[in-house]
């Protein structure tokens, strides 16, 4: 069967998308300062830097770091997402350019940004070792030399082998009542997966069920870690989720002449 959309699956959450969250603005600031601070230890000096945030959503951590006073460029394959982002940034005063573009094609010019970012998994939604490949090398086409890649990713552990079936619930309190987030898996092969992303929204004495649907691949960490530095990194290092004080692991590169 065809995979998912990822387009598709996020320009129709992007209305939501701050409910997978128990406090989304809380998020924001906790994940823009642990990546500010990460930046900051190997960039030390560089400041202000310019950061593009290459899956940027509807903007949780390019809003965090334009918080912490560095310029950020949003891109993202979902143009609703992207445009939240945008209002989202503007509603709090801060200047995020944000527009829809494929990390597979980044449509900026060499040498154009300090620190590139893809945060929360995005790269999973590319498929195959080509697709990330072509991100990759384009992350490194457009940071300078010096810079810094950041990628955040699942640490999936046992789930791919043991073929894990769902996620555990996250409950968020709304205005309207509480909203239940959680994802259905179907495997295929090589990690590969299809997710159902089950909201149970308040209806009255009911719920309303939304169901968005899309497709995944549960790469390693050590997967990941290869492929970046096929593409043109060295220096590759995960950093731990305690160590990082982010909600993933996440790696570091730098640029190779
Ligand atoms: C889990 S969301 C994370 C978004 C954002 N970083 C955050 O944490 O709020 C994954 C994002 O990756 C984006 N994405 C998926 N495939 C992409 C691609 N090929 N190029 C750019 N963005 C992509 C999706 O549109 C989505 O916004």
């Amino acid at each position: 069967m065809a995979p998912y959309s990822a387009q598709d699956f996020y320009d129709r959450l992007a209305e939501d998308y701050h409910l997978i969250y128990a406090d989304w603005p809380a998020s924001v600031s906790r994940q823009g300062n642990a990546l500010d601070t990460l930046m900051r230890k190997y960039l030390a000096g560089a400041e202000p830097l310019d950061v593009l945030d290459c899956s940027c959503g509807i903007g949780t951590q390019s809003i965090g770091l334009a918080e912490r006073g560095h310029r950020v460029v949003g891109s993202d394959l979902s143009p609703a997402a992207a445009a939240r982002a945008a209002a989202e940034a503007r509603r709090r005063g801060l200047a995020l350019p944000a527009s829809a573009a494929d990390m597979r094609a980044l449509p900026f010019a060499d040498a154009s940004f300090d620190v590139v970012l893809s945060a929360d998994n995005s790269l999973a939604h590319l498929l195959t070792e080509e697709d990330v490949g072509r991100a990759v090398r384009g992350m490194r086409r457009v940071v300078r030399d010096g810079g810094l890649l950041v990628l955040t990713a699942k640490d999936y552990g046992d789930a791919r082998q043991t073929r894990r079936q769902s996620t555990v619930p996250q409950v968020t309190d709304t205005a309207a009542g509480r909203v239940v987030t959680f994802q259905l898996w179907h495997w295929h092969e090589n990690g590969v997966h299809d997710l159902e992303h089950v909201q149970l929204l308040p209806d009255r004495d009911t719920w309303r069920v939304q169901v968005r649907r899309a497709t995944s691949r549960a790469w390693t960490l050590l997967e990941l870690a290869g492929l970046v530095q096929q593409c043109g990194f060295g220096d590759v290092t995960w950093h731990s989720v305690e160590e990082a004080h982010f909600f993933q692991p996440v790696l570091t590169a730098r640029p190779m002449a």
